[in-house]
């Protein structure tokens, strides 16, 4: 029988010591010691790692998709030197895929293997009713720790040596299963009722994350340190991408991180993450792009952005991301006839038929006519005829060091 478990029900004991206390010696050497394992963080971040590490709460991490929640969890681990157990929470999970599950397979095994001996214990009973109760009489057999298959949350509690416990996503698991974890959060222990209570004599760090589809218990939260991540101020997302070595030069990674904040300032349905900025990264340095044009980053904006209204808008503000002083062509507002109206310039993919041109044949003929953006489209400044409009400096610039602040759905 292994030390945590009590056969009783236990409370956590608040005098108990934080064993964790000493496994970083300040918010420094939190910082410190994440640069080196490949992951940056802010005063923040690394504030709120080494609180959790004195005070032995778990911490929740809110924020968008991509800015590097997951990884801080496993980062932990391997910082701390501890395993990572993890659980991936869906919509629908019970607490068989969290907690424990009784092993079926094994108990039928067991009742097959053992058919004499349970012959032999219901031997003298004379009524069916009696044979049932000498069974139940021996039922702990069967529901023992021995049968007992215990699944992430359990895992962590029984595991003779510290480790980190990840609840990733845990927004998208019910709200039962949510209720589920509160005692492992506050107390460190999980309850089967067949045995008894395990304790952890390990507490391990626990991380959960959420992409805030949908609002936390304020049980949940009361429980645990919370930090909201959002995207990193551009100095840091510039160190994130250098640190990955993606082989673009350091002054078009620069840039680089000018334009995807450029595009998060947009109204987009999934803005630009971390992660993909660095696959953009990559992708224009496997290109061998030895300058940021347009052209090159229209070609290669599927690769941060995903929903094709996003594109548009992307295709549409790159060359004024690019260049602050770029003169694009004022697009006039028309209708496709499905009763809205936008300006954009027909780069788009859903297939729109146009009235006077259903199969669209002038469309694609007037996409394919050279120069018929003015020659100096992406660039030269001092353009003010009629039809197009000039950009001010200004914007293209913003999106470097500055923090939008504004909160976007995701
Ligand atoms: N601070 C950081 N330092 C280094 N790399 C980072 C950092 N933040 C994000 N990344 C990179 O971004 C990638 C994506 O991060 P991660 O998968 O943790 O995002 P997430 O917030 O969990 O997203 P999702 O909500 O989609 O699961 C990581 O693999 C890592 O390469
Ligand atoms: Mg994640």
């Amino acid at each position: 029988m292994p030390t945590n478990q009590l056969a009783t029900p236990a409370t956590a004991d608040p005098g108990r010591p934080v064993e964790q206390a000493d496994l970083f010696n300040s918010v420094e050497d939190v910082s410190r010691r994440f640069a080196e394992s490949g992951y940056l963080t802010d005063t923040r971040l690394a504030t709120t790692i080494f609180l959790q590490s004195r005070l032995g709460k778990p911490v929740l991490l809110e924020g968008p998709a991509g800015v590097g929640k997951t990884e801080l969890a496993k980062q932990l681990a391997a910082v701390t030197g501890r395993e990572l157990l993890r659980l991936q929470c869906y919509e629908g999970q019970d607490e068989t895929t969290a907690l424990y599950e009784w092993d079926y397979g094994k108990q039928l095994l067991y009742t097959q293997v053992l058919r004499e001996k349970i012959s032999q214990v219901i031997a003298d009973t004379s009524t069916l009713a009696e044979a049932v109760d000498r069974i139940g009489a021996e039922e702990s057999v069967f529901f023992s720790e021995r049968f007992l298959a215990s699944r992430p949350l359990l895992a962590a509690v029984r595991s003779p040596e510290p480790v980190v416990l990840l609840i990733d996503e845990v927004d998208r698991a019910d709200e039962a299963l949510e209720a589920v974890l509160l005692e492992l959060l506050a107390e460190y222990q999980v309850s089967v009722p067949e045995i008894g209570t395990f304790v952890a004599t390990h507490r391990p760090l626990i991380v959960l994350t959420s992409n805030n589809t949908r609002d936390l218990s304020a049980a949940l939260k009361r429980r645990c340190l919370h930090l909201s991540l959002d995207y990193p101020d551009a100095e840091r997302e510039l160190e994130i991408i250098r640190s990955k070595h993606t082989g673009l030069p350091d002054a078009l990674a620069e840039q680089l991180v000018g334009i995807v904040r450029g595009l998060r300032e947009l109204e987009l349905r999934k803005a630009p993450s971390i992660s993909e900025a660095i696959d953009w990264a990559q992708t224009l340095a496997v290109l061998g792009a030895d300058e940021l044009t347009a052209d090159i980053l229209g070609q290669t904006a599927n690769v941060v952005v995903k929903y094709d209204r996003d594109l548009r808008r992307a295709l549409d503000a790159i060359p004024r991301l690019v260049d602050p002083n770029a003169v694009v062509p004022e697009h006039l507002p028309h209708s496709h006839g499905h009763g809205h109206t936008h300006t954009h310039d027909h780069r788009h993919t859903d297939d729109h038929t146009h009235a006077g041109d259903p199969d669209g044949t002038t469309v694609r003929a007037e996409k394919d006519r050279p120069g018929r953006h003015a020659d100096n489209y992406y660039g030269a400044p001092g353009r003010t005829d009629a039809g197009t409009t000039s950009v001010s400096r200004g914007q293209g610039s913003r999106s470097f060091g500055a923090r939008t602040g504004r909160k976007r759905p995701f």
